[in-house]
């Protein structure tokens, strides 16, 4: 299969991967500046989006597409923008999503040179917006892409609590309130991958390397209290390419849609190899 599947590269985006992460986003979660009072709008406001689109059934090469839509008649995130481009103009347009509301991750996507959620990001005020896959994955077909080496880096890490001996009332583990604490900054990822395929050292070494959101989880089961697997966790990654090909470029924290930070887990990992 892999062979009829296309890595989409990065370079279809004009500047630098890095600028363009320093793009400002707006997002569901920022506060309202204005309040906006509901009027009958006559003159429409025509946008475009430029949309990076692939079928793996037709011979032809990847192209960027455009959709003008008339967004008094859209709502106001990217992926309504989406899901009306695909309910009206073009019904074969193909993108994940699930919750609309930040929760499955799975409308993770590259708008205007950004990782992020397409449920998550509001409708850009500029005049076109490109949306394409996440940079260097196999694309399955337009906005799809193949997540399976993500989610086999992920069971890697072996994301389950680990016991050597039974809870004592033979029931469960408890856990007091500050080690508890502990797992703040990691237990609220939702494998969405904007983060890893933000990442350079991951473009460059996808298989080797386990990438920030597979550390990250790998140090959330190595700093609960309540698994007794933790030296066997840190070993499993001490690796020159598991681990230590972060350079601590931190990428992945900017790319975060839940304002969680990677790279300082996995700075963390490697203090405690130290
Ligand atoms: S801090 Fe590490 S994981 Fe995050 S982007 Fe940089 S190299 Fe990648
Ligand atoms: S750390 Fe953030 S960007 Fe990375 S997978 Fe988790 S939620 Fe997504
Ligand atoms: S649709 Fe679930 S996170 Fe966007």
């Amino acid at each position: 299969m892999a062979t009829s599947l296309v890595r989409r590269s990065l370079s279809r985006v004009h500047s630098s991967p890095a600028t363009k992460l320093f793009i400002s986003r707006s997002h569901a979660s920022e506060p309202q500046t204005t309040q906006s009072t509901p009027v009958a709008q006559t003159t429409p406001s025509l946008k475009t989006f430029q949309i990076y689109r692939w079928n793996p059934d037709s011979p032809t090469k990847p192209e960027l597409k455009s959709y003008e839509i008339n967004l008094n008649e859209c709502g106001p995130m990217v992926l309504d923008a989406l899901i009306k481009i695909k309910n009206e103009v073009d019904p074969t347009l193909t993108f994940r999503r699930s919750c609309r509301e930040g929760i499955c991750g799975s409308c993770a996507m590259n708008i205007d040179g950004c990782n992020g959620l397409a449920c998550l990001t509001k409708i850009p005020a500029n005049n076109d917006t490109m949306i394409t896959p996440l940079p260097h994955m196999f694309v399955i077909k337009d906005l799809v892409v193949d997540m399976t080496n993500f989610y086999n880096q992920y069971k890697s890490i072996e994301p389950w609590l680990k016991r050597k001996s039974p809870a004592t009332d033979g029931k469960e583990v408890l856990q007091s309130k500050k080690d508890r604490a502990k797992l703040d900054g990691m237990y609220e990822c939702i494998l969405c991958s904007c983060c890893s395929t933000s990442c350079p050292s991951y473009w460059w070494n996808p298989e080797s390397y386990l990438g920030p959101a597979a550390l990250l989880h790998a140090n959330r089961w190595i700093m609960d209290s309540r698994d007794e697997y933790t030296k066997e966790r840190l070993d499993a990654v001490n690796d020159e390419f598991k681990l230590y090909r972060c350079h601590t470029i931190l990428n992945c924290a900017r790319a975060c849609p839940k304002g969680l930070n990677p790279g300082k887990q996995i700075q963390n990992i490697k203090s405690l190899q130290a």
